[in-house]
């Protein structure tokens, strides 16, 4: 029952579009299983640039099933947005399946979002304002709206109508906001319930028979481990589970389906949103590292916070995943460098640990200790095998691999699709 997760090592952003789509030929179903569209990610094909917020990055390839799992929460506008973008470029995107136990974000949520960041001032999070959160919250307090509650008006009305009872006093007692309507609410979700209809399914039945069959399953993570509501550096997370004990619950598969837990880590690390990152830059080299990255958010266009390879981050990531092969992105990226520091352990008030600290006020003083490799200052785009890459290149590569607790199965040397190197095969 080959069940694969391909997730993010770190704060997001690691490049698993690329990764996902890497397999992408290989595989029969690609799920989304948590996040909404506070994800972003970037494939390029050919010419051709793609920038999918909600829809798994699978989409992208003939002949494989998208799928929406349970543990996802769905902007209907932004699906159907996203979903004609495609259309109109010539992507098929009928074969995707929609979870009816998903949850869907309605505005009141977006709303909150936004003025719950502006009054949290400067305790905010940097949330992606799409509504994450608070959705998110409406499910654990048993309030919240699924895909299913859209075929049956009356039960829709209901579910509205307790939540509204609860979001006009936040929106008017404390955020000084208008009131909503139960009608505004049943409107703006009933416009899409047609066209959604065909979509939904009992995607985890789906999955199971898939498994079953012994059909190959890619289970793709949004957001990353440090972003994981249990397992990142909380409160500055995302709301969802993005570790590969998410990835059984969000789909709906059982854990011990799983085969190959693949965890994406940039060659250096970004973050986007406020919180604890030891090895952040705030020099002319982390600048340099957000011109020559890219560093731009893919959902909300902000410029990303650049820094050093943590190996207490990716040993962790491999811990609490169970990876078992890690894919190396942007090795590219720090080909500009005379010499390239990788955090190799923290100092936390006056102590040396090499682990992540316990608690949230010994990460916020965590000063990372560097170790320095020299760089490689050659141009390694065209590299499709360890044996092309220059020599200090690929001991950059195996000092990251020894320390940070799994093997590096590929490296990426650029954007496009091919600028890869496949070291082992990341299904067999
Ligand atoms: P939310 O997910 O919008 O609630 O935002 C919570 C935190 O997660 C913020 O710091 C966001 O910037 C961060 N975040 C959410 N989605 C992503 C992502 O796809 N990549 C990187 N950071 C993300």
């Amino acid at each position: 029952m080959p069940a694969v997760v391909v997730l993010g090592a770190q704060w997001g952003d690691e490049g698993k579009g690329k990764a996902t789509d890497l397999l992408g030929s290989r595989v029969d179903y690609v799920v989304k299983f948590n996040g909404g569209n506070n994800a972003g990610h970037t494939v390029v094909i050919g010419e051709e640039k793609y920038a999918l917020h909600l829809l798994p990055s699978g989409i992208l390839t003939p002949g494989v099933v998208p799928v929406i799992g349970n543990g996802v929460v769905i902007d209907l506008g932004v699906l159907f947005a996203e979903i004609d973008g495609l259309e109109s470029r010539g992507v098929d995107t009928s074969q995707l399946l929609v979870s009816a136990n998903a949850h869907v974000i309605p505005s009141y949520n977006r709303t909150l979002d936004k003025v719950i960041e502006r009054f949290l001032g400067s305790r905010r999070i940097g949330t992606t304002g799409r509504g994450i959160g608070p959705t998110y919250s409406d499910k654990m307090n048993r309030v919240g709206i699924r895909v299913q509650d859209l075929f049956d008006e009356k039960i829709l009305r209901q579910k509205v109508e307790g939540a509204l009872t609860q979001k006009n006093h936040l929106l008017v007692k404390a955020y000084n906001r208008r009131a909503i309507t139960v009608d505004e609410v049943v409107d703006e979700l009933l416009v899409h319930a047609e066209r959604l209809r065909p979509m939904v399914a009992d995607t985890a039945l789906v999955l199971g028979d898939a498994l079953a069959r012994d059909d190959v399953v890619l289970l793709e993570g949004g957001q990353a481990t440090l972003l994981d509501v249990d397992h990142g550096t909380y409160p500055f997370v995302t709301s969802s589970s993005a570790t590969a004990g998410g990835a059984c619950t969000g789909a709906g598969i059982p854990p011990t389906s799983l085969t190959r837990v693949i965890a994406i880590a940039k060659a250096y690390i970004t973050r986007v949103g406020e919180g604890p990152f030891p090895t952040e830059l705030f020099d002319e080299d982390g600048e340099r590292l957000r011109t020559l990255g890219h560093e731009f958010g893919t959902t909300t266009g902000r410029p990303r916070r650049c820094g050093w390879y943590d190996i207490p981050i990716a040993r962790y990531a491999a811990r609490i995943n169970g990876v078992t092969d890690f894919v190396l992105t942007k090795l590219d990226v720090l080909s500009a460098w005379d010499r390239i520091p990788v955090c190799v352990g923290y100092d936390v008030d006056g102590e040396r640990t090499d682990e992540l600290p316990m608690t949230q006020t010994g990460f916020h003083h965590a000063v990372p200790v560097y170790e320095y490799l020299p760089g490689w200052r050659e141009d390694i785009t065209g590299a499709r095998s360890v044996a092309d890459l220059p020599a200090n290149a690929r001991a950059y590569v195996e000092f990251l691999e020894e320390r940070s607790g799994a093997p590096i199965s590929a490296i990426g040397v650029g954007p496009s699709r091919e600028a890869t190197i496949v070291v082992r095969d990341l299904l067999d």
